[in-house]
């Protein structure tokens, strides 16, 4: 059987703030004066225990305001791309959130530089290629969301992407259709989160009003057959992640997680971590465990590889070094 973890894959759907382990978090509360209400990495650990999305995202945003300076984003990235590196990552496609760093009077130039510097470093010292994807918050007010896009300047350049996450349920993509205009007028890649907590609608307004070029989750298109038929005709990346559909309480169990049989169905899947330092795996954990869970197959498991890596926004020339 093939080692999984070794297995060359591209990583499409990853928060670079939910890399944040609880040790780090603490370092850096320590270093910034920062006071978070758990303070040991066993007591932060045993808040890991969440009812639904809403309740994983109140943790997540309280941590990350240990991250206060571009050497703190610098570090948090690269100690995700060294763990990256060891769960068979040649490409990332890093998400980012600065909505939540700019309202807590962090500069987006300071969280960009930070990330950057780390991403840059990546590409020589552990050969993985990356790119960066900017995410407005749907629950925050779209004209926000354009104003933080408008006032980027030279940053602009320094940005892949967007993507729209947060508390899905009541934030319908099209509220964000001038946002999205907006970047693909300026030539970045457009994703967004649709079909995780909410329904087949949210994907069908995602692809028809934002134009997106892959779906984040996407999970409840298997709600809706005429929708699954036409994400297979389309050839519409879905950006799959298991263990966090788990803690969140979107499937049951990994045993009943439906990404193989999603794959079964011609849908364009791959397999991704999310947050992996709050969902209790990186992609390669990921993989182990649909094998011991749902009995992956070696073939399944490079079909979903092979996926990752044509669906990732990495350039031609890239993609063919990795097939
Ligand atoms: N869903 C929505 N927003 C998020 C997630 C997620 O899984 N992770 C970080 N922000
Ligand atoms: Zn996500």
């Amino acid at each position: 059987m093939k080692d999984l973890y070794t297995l060359p894959k591209a990583e499409l759907h990853l928060h670079i703030e939910g890399t944040l382990e609880p040790e780090l978090a603490l370092e850096l509360a320590a270093k910034n004066g920062v006071e978070l209400p758990h303070g040991s990495v066993e007591e932060l650990r045993r808040q890991y225990d969440f009812e639904d999305l809403s309740s994983f995202l109140d943790l997540y945003y309280a941590t990350m305001s240990v991250l206060r300076e571009a050497a703190d984003f610098e570090a948090l990235t690269a100690a995700y791309l060294r763990r990256a590196a060891a769960q068979g990552l040649r490409h990332v496609d890093v998400f980012f959130d600065p909505q939540a760093h700019v309202s807590r009077g962090v500069p987006v130039e300071a969280v960009i530089t930070g990330i950057r510097t780390a991403l840059d470093a990546a590409r020589a010292e552990l050969g993985i290629t990356s790119t960066l994807v900017m995410c407005f918050l749907r629950d925050r007010p779209a004209a926000e969301a354009l104003a933080l896009l408008e006032s980027l300047g030279d940053q602009l350049g320094r940005i892949d992407g967007i993507g729209l996450d947060s508390a899905e349920v009541g934030h319908p993509p099209a509220l964000f259709a001038e946002v999205y205009d907006r970047a693909r007028a300026a030539g970045l890649h457009v994703v967004a989160h649709a079909g995780e907590e909410a329904g087949p609608d949210y994907v069908r307004e995602a692809l028809d009003v934002l134009r997106v070029e892959r779906v984040d989750h996407g999970i409840q298109c298997l709600q809706d057959p005429a929708l699954v038929e036409r994400l297979v005709a389309e050839r519409v990346p879905l950006t799959v992640c298991p263990f966090s559909n788990v803690r969140l309480r979107v499937v049951g169990e990994l045993a009943d997680h439906p990404v193989l049989r999603m794959l079964e169905l011609g849908l364009f899947v791959s397999v991704n971590s999310d947050d992996p330092a709050y969902f209790g795996g990186y992609v390669g954990d990921n993989f182990q465990g649909l094998r011991d869970a749902l009995g992956l197959t070696d073939e399944q498991a490079e079909t979903l590889a092979r996926n990752s890596v044509d669906a990732s926004f990495a350039t031609e020339e890239r993609k063919r070094a990795l097939r």
